[in-house]
């Protein structure tokens, strides 16, 4: 049976892997239909989380039975600390006490912490079985559940332990979004954000555009937002899936931010706030190197300001942050790789040099306020107040 019709079908190529991510509002209620679509057709089993569960579980488990699939449910704790190899460990047991077989299916239905660890175990259990996300907050609608990183976190840095993983199709109900916390949304923005400054300018600009929009979480802008950030992702995935080049630049403020996340130990900030003073970090290190003028800080310090997100630093020094991020995956013989904005829509990967980074921060960072070139200030509304 084919999948239903869809409002956007975002397809990664990557030859025999190669999937749709299907956008469409009450998509929840095709699950069925669409494994059965994508040729699942033994058991299934959800991995959600208790606060995601009481909201969608009835429904998907509903929609599955009724196309005829048998389902198992495992719950992880809620936030950062399920993404662990305790958590990882209690899933592979109960896909052995149930004893799961090659032709059964992992079915992720939660935010990028279930997707990620819910894709480490279906790559290892029984070295891969089929794997099916089904994102509900924004973070994983445009970005984690797509291209295949899954995994779980080491107690000294983030995502150390893992596997590229594809899943067999990706299905975005945007309706989900409705009940995200505020939070979680305003997070979710820092990711989409992301996009524009590394690959759309005119992406970033409709973002600049619709501000009010992002910010009171407008319907209308949802859907071809999600898209749009689902195929600039689809793209840099397809061209380089295991991040030997391009796909680097999809760690954009992510350098900065999961030192952050480290730091605040995974409670301070949750995951796209932490980029989103990531990026504003990242870029304000690219003027001071040169590499970027103060306009490219400002306009996207003020789109994030401006959406709600965090900006500040925190307070403290500067081996806290050389520390944090000597556990970034893009370190090579202990050099920092960083990606940093060259302009709105353009972004280069820089190695950074601790001198330099440490003049940066001297220069720019005091108890978390700026001393110089201040991206953190408000940039005129008059700007604002033209658009739209
Ligand atoms: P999350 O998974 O912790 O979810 C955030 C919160 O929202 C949780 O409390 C969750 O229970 C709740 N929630 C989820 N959906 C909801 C809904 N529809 N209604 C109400 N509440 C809902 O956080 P996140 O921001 O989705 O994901 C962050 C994680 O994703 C981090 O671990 C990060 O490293 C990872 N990540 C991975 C990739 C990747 O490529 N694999 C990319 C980006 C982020
Ligand atoms: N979120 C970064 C990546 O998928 O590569």
């Amino acid at each position: 049976m084919g999948a239903p019709a869809c409002e956007h079908r975002v397809p990664v190529f990557l030859g025999d892997r190669s999937y749709d991510i299907l956008i469409q509002a009450g998509s929840l209620n095709q699950l069925g239909d669409i494994c059965q679509g994508v040729g699942l057709s033994g058991r299934i089993a959800i991995i959600s989380n208790p606060i995601v569960h009481a909201l969608y579980g009835r429904v998907v488990q509903r929609v599955l039975k009724r196309a005829g699939f048998a389902c198992i449910t495992v719950l992880l704790p809620n936030g950062e600390p399920a993404k662990s190899m305790t958590w990882l460990g209690k899933i592979l047991d109960e896909l052995v006490a149930k004893r799961f077989e090659r032709r059964d299916a992992i079915l992720a239905l939660g935010g990028g912490v279930v997707g990620d660890v819910a894709g480490f175990a279906a790559a290892s259990y029984l070295r891969g079985v089929p794997f099916v996300q089904v994102p509900t907050t924004l973070v994983a609608q445009v970005d984690s559940s797509v291209g295949g990183k899954t995994g779980v976190n080491h107690p000294l840095g983030k995502n150390l332990i893992g596997a590229f993983y594809q899943p067999k199709t990706v299905v975005i109900d945007p309706h989900v979004l409705q009940t995200l916390p505020k939070r979680e949304w305003v997070a979710g923005l820092a990711e989409v954000i992301k996009y524009g400054v590394i690959a759309d300018q005119g992406f970033f600009e409709f973002l600049e555009n619709h501000i009010e929009d992002l910010r009171n979480q407008h319907e209308t802008v949802i859907p071809d937002m999600v898209r749009r950030c689902c195929e600039i992702k689809a793209e840099v995935v397809a061209g380089d899936e295991r991040e030997a080049g391009r796909r680097k630049i999809l760690n954009y403020g992510h350098t900065v931010g999961h030192a952050l996340e480290a730091w605040g130990k995974y409670s301070t900030w949750v995951h796209g706030e932490a980029v989103g003073i990531g990026m504003v970090q990242e870029a304000s290190i690219g003027q001071f190197l040169g590499r970027c003028d103060r306009e490219v800080v400002e306009r996207q310090t003020e789109l994030i300001r401006e959406v709600g997100l965090p900006v500040a630093m925190p307070k403290w020094g500067f081996s806290d942050l050389w520390s944090g991020m000597q556990h970034d995956k893009k370190v090579v013989k202990g050099q920092i790789n960083c990606v940093i904005p060259e302009s709105i829509g353009r972004v280069q990967v820089l190695p950074l040099d601790r001198s330099d980074l440490q003049k940066w921060f001297s220069q720019t960072n005091v108890h978390g306020k700026r001393r110089t070139t201040d991206p953190h200030k408000r940039v005129s509304q008059n700007r604002l107040s033209k658009k739209k």
